[in-house]
């Protein structure tokens, strides 16, 4: 079966400073079969949304070429919108607009008679959970409330491919949660999704595949428990907080395993020999050793450390589970 979304060598320039030119999308290639969701994993600035942008038809590739729905999103951009929903990461609502005026006014723009318009909308509100906020005006909805009236917005003509792109940035985790919900729904009757997050959390959750982005660039894709596996063994948290121990902290704890950049807050991050879930033995060598030991903490590899193994650094998060 072809692809529902396919991009082959993907690029797209912006002009930099002093004539520089940047590429912010740089060569990518992906393919997403029918009936899956895709999870395109980046910290900021890596090209998620000028990827999105492209395959939805609102800004044209520098190089390369994507079929989205089998159609070309350069020379058919038409067909490819049909086929599609699409919210995106800043999208402007009049905050004087009800929700279920502006879905009414969505519906009738994409061609429905107005007793239509009407059923669409209210099936859509249902579906969303925005039923009792029908009536009230955009201006007092909540964050979440929002995104689900964003969501509904790109329902309206049934597409078979729903691009989100950052569906979830800002929300509080019950919002996020009741977020997921609905996008699994969606899935569950039969929408490809197509959805760009900063959050190790939400690919993990929602993704039957992964990409990792960055600079542009996608450095990793795999389902996330493939992934993780590649990362392979656990890895020991330790944190000191005298200084005058660390050195010799590090020392021993180098002999049982390789050192890798820790995360903010903490002071050595081991990865350790394949297999090993056992605390008990650091915790005794270090206090035999007469250091203070403020943390330690056996972890298991997580999307970050994909992430860290291919680039280098942490996907730095900025949202409600940083932790
Ligand atoms: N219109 C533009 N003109 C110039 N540079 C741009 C333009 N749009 C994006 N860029 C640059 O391209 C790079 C990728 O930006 P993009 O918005 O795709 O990232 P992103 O992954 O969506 O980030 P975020 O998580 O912050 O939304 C950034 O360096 C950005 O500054
Ligand atoms: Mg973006």
């Amino acid at each position: 079966m072809t692809p529902v979304i396919e991009v082959e060598g993907l690029v797209r320039e912006f002009k930099g400073p002093n004539g520089t030119i940047l590429p912010a999308v740089d060569g990518v290639d992906l393919a997403v079969p029918e009936g899956e969701v895709y999870g395109f994993l980046g910290p900021n600035g890596a090209g998620k949304t000028t990827l999105v942008r492209m395959l939805v038809t609102l800004l044209r590739p520098t190089r390369g070429t994507a079929r989205v729905g089998g159609s070309d999103i350069v020379r058919e951009p038409g067909k490819v919108r049909a086929s599609i929903g699409v919210t995106l990461q800043e999208a402007a609502l009049d905050p004087l607009m009800t929700g279920f005026e502006l879905l009414q006014l969505q519906a009738t723009l994409h061609g429905l008679k107005k007793r239509d318009a009407n059923a669409k909308a209210d099936e859509l509100l249902e579906r969303v959970d925005l039923v009792r906020a029908k009536d009230a005006r955009l201006g007092t909805y909540s964050g979440g409330m929002r995104r689900r009236l964003d969501l509904a917005m790109s329902l309206i003509h049934d597409p078979k491919v729903l691009f989100l792109d950052e569906p979830t940035t800002g929300l509080d985790p019950i919002s996020r949660k009741v977020l997921w919900d609905e996008v699994r729904a969606l899935n569950d009757s039969g929408t490809t999704v197509f959805l760009t997050t900063q959050y190790l959390e939400e690919a993990d959750a929602l993704a039957d595949r992964v990409g990792i982005i960055a600079g542009g660039k996608l450095v990793a894709e795999d389902t996330p428990a493939n992934l993780k596996a590649d990362v392979g063994a656990n890895r020991l948290e330790v944190t000191v907080h005298d200084e005058s121990q660390r050195a010799r902290t590090g020392e021993l704890l180098a002999k049982h395993g390789k050192l890798l950049e820790p995360r903010p807050g903490v002071n050595f991050y081991l990865q350790l020999a394949q297999g090993e879930t056992r605390l008990a033995p650091y915790v005794l060598e270090l206090d035999q050793a007469g250091i203070t030991v403020d943390r330690i903490d056996l972890v298991e590899p997580t999307l970050d450390d994909v992430f860290l193994l291919k680039t280098g650094a942490h996907l730095a998060e900025d949202g409600p589970d940083k932790p």
